[in-house]
C-alpha cells in the first residue's frame, strides 16, 4: 500500500514547529524552534512577541522539516496545521502559512485540534497503541481525562475547574523563585526534596469524581510562604520593615528550620501527582479499560510517570506515554493526528481560521 506523508505545522504558543510524518506513526523530521529563552526574560509567554517570532521562524522551520525528511513539498499528501486552541496571534501565523502552502502546492488542508495532537503523540512513541484507551492530558493550558473511543472520537470524563496542571507548576515555580518554565525546574529540584515535608491539599471537587482543581494547592503554597514570612518576622520589627520590599526569592530566609526550597517543590509535586494518579486509575477501573496513556507537557514529569507506572502495574493496566520531546509542543504530533483525519476523509477548505478557544470534539 502507498504510504501517506503529511507536512505538519504547529505554532499555537511559543514553539514554531514543523514535521513530516509517515502514515501517522513515524516522524521523518520534527523541527522545533523554541522561544523559551526569550520569554524567560519576562517570566512567561508574551503573546505579541510570540507571534512576531513565529513570523520570523515559520518558513525556515518548514524548509528544514522537508530537508531533514529528505522530501519535497510535491511528495506530501496533505498539509496539516494546529488551528486551536492557543494564542490567536500565534495560531494565525501557522494557519496562514499552511493555507498558503497547501493552496500553492494543490494539497488538501487539514486543521488539527492541538489537544488531539498531544494525544496522538502517543501513536508516534508507541507503535502498538490503538484505541480504545483512557488518556490523561496534562499541559500548560489543559487538564482533561478523556476516553479515546476511536481515532478522532473522544468522550471527556473530567476536566479542571480552574488552573491546568502545568499552569500550577509554572505559577508555583515563579512563587518559589525558580522562574519560567516552571514544570521542568520543579521536576528537577523535587528530586532533592522530601515530598512529605509539607502536607499540601489534594482538592476534591463536589459532583464529578474525575474533575480537577489546582488553584487550591497553588494558593496553599503561596499561603505557606506568607505564613513563614509572618512567623519569622513577628518578633523582629526591623526585619518586618524589610519585608515590605522583599521579593519572591527572599522567602528562603524565612523558611522554618529544616525546610528547603526542594522540600516545597517536592511536596507541591506530590500533591499534584497524587490527585492525577488516583483520579486516572479510578476512571480506568470505572470504564473497564486496560490501557492508560499520558499526554501534554506535564506527561514528561518524572514523578507523574513513575507513580503512574507503579499504580498501573498494581492494577494490571498498561501505561503509555510519549518520549519527552513529543510531550511538549511539536508538529510531529499534529501530523499524526492529521493522518487519522485524512484517513477518514476529513479536510478543511480555505476558510479555515484560528479558533483560540476551540473545544475538544469540535
Ligand atoms: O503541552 P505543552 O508544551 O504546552 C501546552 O499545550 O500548554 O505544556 C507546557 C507545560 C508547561 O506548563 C510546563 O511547565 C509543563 O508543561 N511541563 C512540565 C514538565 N515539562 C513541561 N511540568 C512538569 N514536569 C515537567 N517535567
Ligand atoms: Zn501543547
Amino acid at each position: 500500500m502507498k504510504s501517506t506523508y503529511i507536512l505538519a505545522i504547529e505554532s499555537s504558543c511559543d514553539e514554531t514547529a514543523a514535521a513530516v510524518v509517515k502514515d501517522g506513526r513515524t516522524a521523518l523530521s520534527n523541527v522545533i524552534s523554541s522561544q523559551i529563552a526569550l520569554h524567560t526574560l519576562y517570566g512567561g509567554v508574551v503573546p505579541e512577541i510570540a507571534s512576531r517570532k513565529h513570523i520570523e521562524h515559520i518558513v525556515p522551520v518548514i524548509q528544514e522539516a522537508l530537508k531533514e525528511a529528505k522530501m519535497t513539498l510535491d511528495e506530501m499528501d496533505a498539509v496539516a496545521v494546529t488551528y486551536g486552541p492557543g494564542l490567536v496571534g500565534s495560531l494565525l501565523v501557522g494557519v496562514g502559512a499552511a493555507k498558503a502552502i497547501a493552496y500553492a502546492a494543490k494539497k488538501p488542508l487539514i486543521g488539527v485540534h492541538h489537544i488531539e495532537g498531544h494525544v496522538a503523540a502517543n501513536y508516534l512513541s508507541n507503535p502498538e497503541l490503538e484505541p480504545p484507551f483512557l488518556c490523561l492530558i496534562v499541559s500548560g493550558g489543559h487538564t482533561h481525562l478523556v476516553m479515546i473511543e476511536d481515532y478522532g472520537s473522544y468522550r471527556i470524563l473530567g476536566r479542571t475547574h480552574d488552573d491546568a496542571a502545568g499552569e500550577a507548576y509554572d505559577k508555583v515555580a515563579r512563587a518559589i523563585g525558580l522562574g519560567y518554565p516552571g514544570g521542568p525546574k520543579i521536576d528537577r529540584l523535587a528530586k532533592e526534596g522530601n515530598p512529605e515535608a509539607i502536607a499540601f491539599p489534594r482538592a476534591h471537587i463536589e459532583g464529578n469524581p474525575y474533575d480537577f482543581s489546582f488553584s487550591g494547592v497553588k494558593s496553599a503554597v503561596l499561603n505557606y510562604l506568607n505564613t513563614c514570612k509572618m512567623k519569622a518576622s513577628a518578633g523582629e520589627p526591623e526585619r518586618h520593615a524589610d519585608m515590605a520590599h522583599a521579593g519572591e526569592e527572599d522567602y528562603l530566609s524565612y523558611l522554618p528550620e529544616g525546610i528547603t526550597q526542594a522540600d516545597i517543590a517536592a511536596s507541591f509535586q506530590a500533591a499534584v501527582v497524587d490527585v492525577l494518579v488516583t483520579r486516572t486509575v479510578a476512571a480506568a477501573k470505572a470504564e473497564g479499560v486496560r490501557k492508560v496513556a499520558l499526554a501534554g507537557g506535564v506527561a514528561s514529569n518524572s514523578a507523574l510517570r513513575s507513580h503512574m507506572r507503579e499504580i498501573c502495574e498494581a492494577n494490571g493496566l498498561s501505561l503509555y506515554y510519549p518520549e519527552p520531546i513529543l510531550c511538549t509542543d511539536n508538529a510531529a504530533m499534529i501530523g499524526s493526528a492529521a493522518y487519522y483525519e485524512y484517513r477518514r476523509g476529513i479536510t478543511h477548505d480555505w476558510t479555515l481560521n484560528a479558533v483560540p478557544n476551540l473545544k475538544l470534539g469540535e
